[in-house]
């Protein structure tokens, strides 16, 4: 089911013009620390950090678009065709209490467009994630928006923010006093509801978007919704890494409980600079794959099985006959593949076949034995409604041709 879901997504994804990415598993710990942010709880708790043996100091990435940017500086690929869409399927790794729905390994199938664009970026990218859910069966998730603005708005903000919460640090929680100090944003997040009250008379940040911020956020906002797509805005989404610009997003799924985000994203508009790059629109998303297997809607069409699938029983037999039946059931097995069937052999009794078959969702059976050898044919098994038919091996390809799973 997992390699279905990433078979989807690859398709999707490819559709959509965007081409894999492979980063490694670690990078200089330096990376992370830049662009996630040291303040943020990734970078000041989370990270897998280890010396090696040269004395560097390296981390397992807890995420993959800082990865994906130091790709794009470091292979000059602002210098190519613009823009760079990229996604990436795999493991990510965060020191986070486990939990449901909360892993220390944990899996992402993501995508970043770095390069030219803006508000048709953000839209791109999230049509493309909205294309990709749908295509799994999701039908009513609901997508979280806000605009976090450019990097000055989110910087008068947070000054704004802190001079209205320190007055009242002593009624915040440690966590939250702990923020104040070192990325008062996040206290914005918080679940605790005493919090949130205090929070209620808090300077609100899109009062303090320019005029350009707005109108790339009211873009983004009127294009999905001519395209009906169900979204809230949500003013106090911040995220929890640093690096967001403008549009940010979340994807909340019913079913996960406390850890309920099935996907995060937004964009970055300061990032590949800040990594040695020049000036650089980004934008991308993450779905915790974990997550996401865990909702799956029962109906979801990677769940279906479109493999043609069989099951070629090979019967006991006496010895004589053991090297011939070998042979013609690896015969008819290698001529039925090459009509697209997946067949699965089996040696034994024809009770265990159709026990197998059943447990595979194969279409039917098809049982070779001594006196099937002997008559040059096969019989053979609809599972649906256990009709049995003989078929000879000269009309074996005709017949599968037209046989509908
Ligand atoms: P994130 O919100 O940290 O964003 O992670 C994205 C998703 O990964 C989450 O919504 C969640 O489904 C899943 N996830 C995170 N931590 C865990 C965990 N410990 N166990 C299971 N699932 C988890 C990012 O990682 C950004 N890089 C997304 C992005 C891409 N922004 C722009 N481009």
């Amino acid at each position: 089911l997992w390699w279905r879901v990433e078979e989807l997504a690859r398709r999707i994804f490819r559709r959509h013009g965007y081409g894999e990415i492979r980063t490694p598993i670690f990078e200089a710990s330096g990376l992370f620390e830049r662009a996630v942010g040291e303040e943020t709880d990734i970078v000041g708790k989370e990270m897998y950090t280890f010396l090696d043996r040269g004395g560097r100091s390296l981390t397992l990435r807890p995420e993959s678009t800082a990865p994906a940017c130091r790709a794009y500086v470091e292979h000059r690929l602002d210098r190519g065709p613009q823009p760079v869409r990229w996604y990436y399927i795999g493991p990510q790794f965060r020191y986070e209490r486990p939990q449901k729905g909360r892993f220390r390994q944990l899996h992402q199938i993501g995508a970043e467009r770095l390069g030219a664009g803006g508000p048709d970026a953000d839209v791109e990218i999230l049509l493309l994630l909205v294309d990709f859910l749908e295509a799994l069966g999701f039908q009513d998730l609901e997508v979280r928006l806000n605009t976090v603005g450019d990097t000055a708005s989110r910087a008068a903000y947070r000054d704004a923010l802190v001079a209205y919460l320190r007055p009242l640090a002593d009624r915040l929680g440690p966590d939250s006093q702990r923020r104040l100090e070192r990325n008062p944003l996040r206290i914005l997040d918080t679940k605790s509801p005493e919090e949130q009250q205090l929070l209620a008379g808090a300077p609100v940040l899109s009062d303090f978007l320019t005029a350009e911020s707005r109108k790339h956020f009211e873009l983004v906002c009127s294009t999905l919704q001519s395209f009906g797509i169900r979204f809230r805005r949500e003013p106090k989404l911040v995220r929890g890494l640093d690096y967001y610009t403008h549009t940010v997003f979340e994807v909340i799924a019913a079913g996960l409980g406390a850890q309920d985000a099935l996907c995060g994203g937004g964009a970055y508009a300061g990032l590949v600079e800040e990594l040695g790059g020049p000036p650089t629109y980004g934008v991308g998303f993450a779905i915790g794959q974990d997550r996401l297997m865990e909702v799956l809607p029962a109906c979801s069409p990677v769940r279906r099985d479109e493999d043609r699938k069989l099951v070629l029983c090979r019967l006991p037999a006496h010895e004589a006959d053991e090297a011939a039946l070998l042979v013609a059931a690896n015969r008819l097995a290698r001529q039925l593949r090459q009509q697209n069937w997946t067949v699965v052999l089996y040696a034994g009794r024809p009770e265990r076949a159709l026990e197998v078959a059943d447990r595979l969702g194969a279409t039917g059976v098809l049982f070779l034995g001594e006196s099937e050898l002997e008559e040059e044919q096969v019989r053979v098994r609809r599972l649906s409604n256990r009709s049995q038919e003989v078929v000879s091996w000269k009309q074996l390809e005709e017949f599968f041709g037209s046989w509908n799973p």
